[in-house]
C-alpha cells in the first residue's frame, strides 16, 4: 500500500521530454541545415482544455522559405529561436476535452515536436475513412484548396480551353491538371525530370507534359504543346518558365498567380522580360491570390475534392520521408525537386 502509493506519487511527477526544431538563423539564398537545432525539451503539465499529442505526419511547404525571411508578408516571419512550424497531422494520446478522445486524429498549424500539449481550439478532427491522415496536408488541406479555388474562381476552366500548370508534378500542380480535365480542358503540365512528366501523363491524364531542364526552346516547346495556344496559365513557380508560358497566351486568358518558387531562394532583385506589354495587348486577366483569401468557402471545397477522390476522378502522390530528424532535409529538398506530389516527413 505504502509502496503503491510512493509510486503513484512519484509517477504524477514524472517529466516527459520530446524532441523539437527550433529556427535558428536566417537562410541567406537556399536554406541549409544550420538554420535548424535540434533539442529535446519538457512538456509541462496538461491542463483543461488541452490535447497531449503525437506527431504523425509534418508537412514541409515552399511557402515556409518566405517566412524564414525577416520581410513582413502576408503571414508574420518565423521568430528566431522558437519552434518551427507548419501544417501537421497528430494523435491525441491523452484528452482533457469532452470535444476529443484517446486515439482521434487532428490537423492543426503546429510547432515541429513529436510530442506536445496544445489548447484543443488549436486543432480539428480528420475522418481517416475518407482517405489517409497524410492525405489532410495535400489534396484535402491547405494545396489542394489552393488547387481548387485558384483553377475554379481565378482561372475559370471552359470545355475545349487548354490550361499550362507549372511546377506541374508537385502537391498543386497534379490537382490542378487533373481538375482541369474534369472541367474538359486540354492540360499541359511543365516539371523538372522526364520521370515527373511520363508520370503527369500517365497517372495524371495530363495531355502533354514539358521537362523544362532539358527544352532547348521552351517558348517553342509549349507553342508545339498547345496548338490552340494557352487559356489559362496556373502559376506556380515564375521566372524564366513563366516567361516562356506568358509569350503563348491568348487573347482573354487568365493567369492564377499562385507561387514563385524559381524566386525564393534569389538574393537579388530579379530583372525578367517585362510581361505587361502581353497582358496589355490580350487582355489577360493575372491575379496573385493566397489560399487563405477563400477561407469561408473551404467546407465547399473540402467537400469537392474529397467527393472527386473518392469517385476516383482525383488521384495523389506523396514523397513521405521517414523520421523527425528529416523535417529540415525534407524542407530544403522542395527547392530541389525532390519530390513528387506533396513532400511530407513521418515521425
Ligand atoms: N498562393 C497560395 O496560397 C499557395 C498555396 C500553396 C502553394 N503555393 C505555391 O505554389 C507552388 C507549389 O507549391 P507546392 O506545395 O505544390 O510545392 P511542390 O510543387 O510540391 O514542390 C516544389 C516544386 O517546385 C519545383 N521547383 C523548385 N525550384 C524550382 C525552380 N527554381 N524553378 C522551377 N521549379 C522549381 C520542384 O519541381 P521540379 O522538379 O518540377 O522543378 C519542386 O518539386 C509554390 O510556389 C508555393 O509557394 C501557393
Amino acid at each position: 500500500m505504502l509502496i503503491s502509493r510512493f509510486l503513484c506519487i512519484d509517477l504524477k511527477k514524472m517529466i516527459m521530454t520530446s524532441k523539437q526544431i527550433i529556427f535558428a538563423s536566417r537562410p541567406k539564398g537556399m536554406p541549409v541545415k544550420d538554420n535548424f537545432v535540434f533539442e529535446e525539451y519538457e512538456l509541462p503539465q496538461i491542463n483543461e482544455g488541452e490535447l497531449l499529442l503525437q506527431s504523425m505526419f509534418i508537412s514541409v511547404d515552399p511557402y515556409m522559405r518566405g517566412r524564414m525571411n525577416e520581410a513582413k508578408s502576408y503571414v508574420p516571419p518565423f521568430e528566431l529561436g522558437k519552434p518551427f512550424m507548419g501544417g501537421l497531422v497528430a494523435k491525441v494520446i491523452e484528452s482533457r476535452s469532452a470535444n476529443f478522445k484517446a486515439g482521434d486524429v487532428v490537423t492543426g498549424m503546429l510547432p515541429w515536436r513529436e510530442k506536445m500539449i496544445v489548447p484543443e481550439k488549436h486543432v480539428q478532427k480528420i475522418d481517416t475513412s475518407i482517405a489517409p491522415p497524410s492525405y489532410y496536408l495535400g489534396i484535402l488541406g491547405m494545396p489542394g484548396l489552393t488547387a481548387y479555388f485558384g483553377l475554379i474562381h481565378i482561372g475559370k476552366p471552359k470545355a475545349g480551353e487548354t490550361l499550362v500548370v507549372s511546377g506541374a508534378a508537385g502537391a498543386v500542380g497534379v490537382v490542378v491538371g487533373q481538375i482541369g480535365k474534369i472541367m474538359g480542358c486540354r492540360v499541359v503540365g511543365i516539371a523538372g525530370s522526364d520521370e515527373k512528366t511520363s508520370l503527369l501523363k500517365s497517372k495524371f491524364g495530363f495531355d502533354e507534359a514539358i521537362n523544362y531542364k532539358t527544352a532547348t526552346d521552351l517558348k517553342g516547346a509549349i507553342k508545339a504543346a498547345c496548338p490552340n495556344g494557352v487559356d489559362i496559365y496556373f502559376d506556380n513557380v515564375g521566372g524564366e518558365i513563366s516567361d516562356a508560358v506568358i509569350r503563348n497566351i491568348n487573347f482573354h486568358g487568365r493567369i492564377p498567380l499562385c507561387g514563385q518558387i524559381a524566386l525564393y531562394n534569389t538574393t537579388e532583385l530579379p530583372v525578367g522580360p517585362r510581361v505587361q506589354p502581353w497582358l496589355l495587348t490580350r487582355s489577360i486577366l493575372m491575379q496573385g491570390f493566397i489560399v487563405g483569401n477563400f477561407q469561408s468557402h473551404f467546407p465547399e471545397g473540402i467537400v469537392q475534392l474529397a467527393a472527386w477522390v473518392k469517385e476516383g476522378k482525383l488521384s495523389f502522390i506523396e514523397t513521405i520521408e521517414k523520421g523527425f530528424e528529416k523535417l529540415p532535409d525534407a524542407l530544403i529538398g522542395l527547392f530541389h525537386g525532390e519530390n513528387m506530389g506533396k513532400m511530407v516527413v513521418e515521425v
